[in-house]
């Protein structure tokens, strides 16, 4: 390891509490299929905290919240699991909220998202937090954002995180486009393939390699362009690389690119390469794959070392 103390990692975007649905059977619709639900934090910018705490990194999450039970709840519990939080809870919203229904074989059938209090946000609503952890970080630290950020918002965010290392992931084929107008502001973007198909406005069909070509072109610096159990394609310095993912026995596929994420940034936060950090995020993702919800009772970042 090149660092002794590795960069701290700032996350901005959604706070989540999701609703994991296991069904015991196929979901059907229009009736109610047997199933076990658990309750836990989720948003794509709360599960790459979270995983980046368990990696031993210190971190912080900026997001908003509703006024309401849930919100307290959540903040306490990621306090608790020594993420540092700042946020700003807005009065007549909900927390945001998403529930998943997975079919017996780990497979998403179906899922519903409320993020009101992100989506209508006002686009200074983060300046404030942003500027008071820029002054209590040291600089040459590790900002991430998710595209769960308004495009308003998202433009105000990148303005006040400066010149900083920049990580992004497009969350959704709905949200990604959001990231479009920033492209070459961020120093990598890590997206799968609807999101890649959303941003370059290719067809669905459209193979990976020609996707990573598109996206190339758009002028971005570096990618980790994923593919569910197909290949990652990684363009760094100019030049796309094909990497096999790593076998998983899988038990629910919520947070698999979330982990994939939080583990390429644990290791660029001890100091590596983006081309040496970007196997870390295949183990964790293959360690979350393996274990239900987003945060895999193994992750730490000792087991993706050993890996
Ligand atoms: N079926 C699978 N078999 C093996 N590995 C997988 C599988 N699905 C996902 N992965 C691993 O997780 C990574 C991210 O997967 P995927 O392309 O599904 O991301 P995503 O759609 O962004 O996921 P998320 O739902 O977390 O946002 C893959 O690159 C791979 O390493
Ligand atoms: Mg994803």
């Amino acid at each position: 390891m090149s660092l002794s103390v590795p960069h701290m990692v700032t996350a901005i975007g959604a706070i989540h509490h999701d609703t994991i649905a296991h069904a015991l059977e196929t979901v059907m619709p229009e009736t109610s299929t047997p199933s076990t639900l658990e309750l836990r934090p989720g948003g794509v910018a709360t599960n790459v905290a979270r995983s980046l705490g368990r990696l031993g990194i210190k971190t912080g999450l900026i997001g908003t919240v509703g006024d309401d039970g849930t919100a307290s709840a959540l903040l306490q519990k990621l306090e608790h699991e020594g993420i540092e939080t700042s946020t700003i809870a807005r009065p007549g919203f909900t927390t945001g909220q998403y529930i998943a229904f997975h079919d017996p074989n780990g497979t998403l059938a179906a899922a519903c998202v409320d993020d009101r209090v992100l989506s209508y946000a006002p686009a200074d609503l983060f300046d404030q937090l942003i500027e008071a952890r820029r002054r209590a970080i040291p600089d040459g630290s590790i900002w991430f954002l998710d595209a769960n950020l308004p495009e308003p918002v998202l433009a105000r965010v990148l303005d006040a995180i400066g010149n900083e290392v920049i990580v992004a992931n497009a969350v959704s084929d709905a949200k990604a486009n959001r990231l479009t107008p920033h492209l070459t502001r961020l120093d990598c973007l890590m997206l799968n393939r609807g999101e890649a198909v959303a941003i370059t406005k290719l067809g669905p069909q459209t193979s990976t390699d020609d996707l990573a070509s598109a996206l190339q072109e758009t002028g971005l610096a570096r990618f980790v362009l994923t593919a569910g159990a197909g290949d990652v394609l990684v363009l760094d310095e100019g030049k796309t690389t094909r990497v096999p993912v790593l076998p998983a026995h899988i038990v629910d596929v919520t947070g698999a690119g979330d982990a994939l994420t939080a583990g390429t940034l644990a290791a660029m936060a001890h100091g590596m390469s983006f081309r040496d950090a970007v196997p870390f995020g295949l183990r964790a993702a293959a360690l979350t794959l393996q274990s239900t919800g987003a945060l895999a009772d193994a992750l730490s970042w000792q087991a993706l070392e050993d890996f």
